[in-house]
């Protein structure tokens, strides 16, 4: 199977702000993007993006999963980044379309239609260094995926860093700046204790890796970052919460220390797990802290985290009933 997120669709829709309104949305190559080497995204970041999934069913149907949230999500992040406004309806609509059209591509459970919205300041104007692109450019890329986690179930290794991943205001804008500043501590952990990601931690406050939000799980207690602007607010962190509270869990939305972390983690029946759409609900064996390291419980996921991620994936592949109604059939 090739490597997550590099095979695309032929095609690929897109919409064009200019003149204070958007393009009515088409169908182009999706191989190359034509931009001005003085493009706003190229010297200032203002791009964001998306990621969400569309499920194939037994019955060959196809279905995205909690579209209207990533839809929300690529809005607000927009305009936390000045990017023009987006119609969300627009959008919506074109994720449908694209979707549609390469239906016959969405791959059989396990695997699934990796979707990708992305929102671009094309504005040729290397002076806007304080101000916003008035030009932007809005696009769905379609890639069919696998896993995300090439060791599949293999729980993961994290290094603890006592810094942030990015500008505490920005974390919950889905922004290739975040990204990028998070690249040099992920390429040191890996190095140095062959950590698979790293979970950051400034001032000892658990907050997400690099890639999805950080759940821990003690006994009937699940337990992550209450929601501020410092992290992203993972669609699949929201859902797996609701499915724990579903089945009777107590979920606690609040602050995690360190200290706190490390000590309930010890514990025989302890879980933690990484929530997102790429790696849906990935269990964590160790915790590596101020050059230590701590197994998580048996330190091979467990049986909460299983019953999680399968209730999630049950629902997305039409093997349970949708009760939340987060299914748009295409
Ligand atoms: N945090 C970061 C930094 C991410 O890149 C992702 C992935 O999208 C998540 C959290 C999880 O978000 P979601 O569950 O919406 O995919
Ligand atoms: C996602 O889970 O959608 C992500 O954005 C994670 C990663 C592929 C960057």
């Amino acid at each position: 199977m090739a490597a997550f997120g590099t095979v695309f669709t032929p095609e690929m829709s897109i919409s064009r702000f200019t003149n204070n309104s958007w393009s009515a949305p088409e169908l182009v190559a999706s191989g190359s993007i034509s931009l001005h080497p003085g493009a706003h995204v190229l010297h200032y970041s203002s791009t964001c993006f998306e990621g969400l999934k569309a499920f194939r069913h037994a019955d060959g149907s196809i279905h995205l999963f909690r579209m209207d949230k990533n839809v929300a999500r690529l809005a607000q992040s927009s305009e936390l980044l000045s990017l023009p406004k987006i119609d969300g309806a627009m959008l919506s609509q074109m994720i449908t379309d694209i979707v549609r059209r390469f239906a016959t591509d969405v791959p059989n459970p396990p695997g699934s239609m990796y979707i990708r919205p992305t929102h671009i300041g094309t504005e040729a104007s290397i002076g806007k260094a304080a101000a916003p692109s008035l030009e932007s450019l809005l696009y769905v890329l379609l890639s069919p995926v696998g896993d995300y986690f090439s060791g599949g179930a293999k729980p993961l290794r994290l290094l603890l860093e006592d810094n942030a991943r990015c500008a505490s205001h920005m974390g919950m804008v889905k922004s290739g700046g975040n990204y990028a500043s998070a690249l040099q501590p992920i390429m040191k952990a890996r190095a140095a204790v062959q950590a698979d990601q790293v979970l950051f931690c400034p001032n000892g406050d658990v907050q997400e890796t690099g890639a999805a939000n950080f759940l821990l799980i003690d006994g009937n207690e699940i337990i992550t970052k209450a929601l501020d602007s410092s992290f992203l607010h993972g669609v699949t962190r929201d859902s797996i919460l609701t499915l724990a509270r579903d089945r009777g869990m107590t979920v606690s939305e609040r602050e995690l220390t360190v200290d706190e972390l490390l000590e309930r983690a010890a514990k025989p029946g302890a879980e933690a797990a990484l929530s997102g759409t790429a790696a849906v609900l990935t269990p964590v064996g160790t915790l590596i802290h101020a050059g230590k390291e701590y197994q998580v419980g048996s330190g091979q996921g467990g049986s909460t985290t299983n019953a999680l991620r399968q209730a999630l994936n049950d629902i997305q592949w039409g093997k349970a009933a949708d009760t939340h109604g987060w299914l748009t059939k295409v």
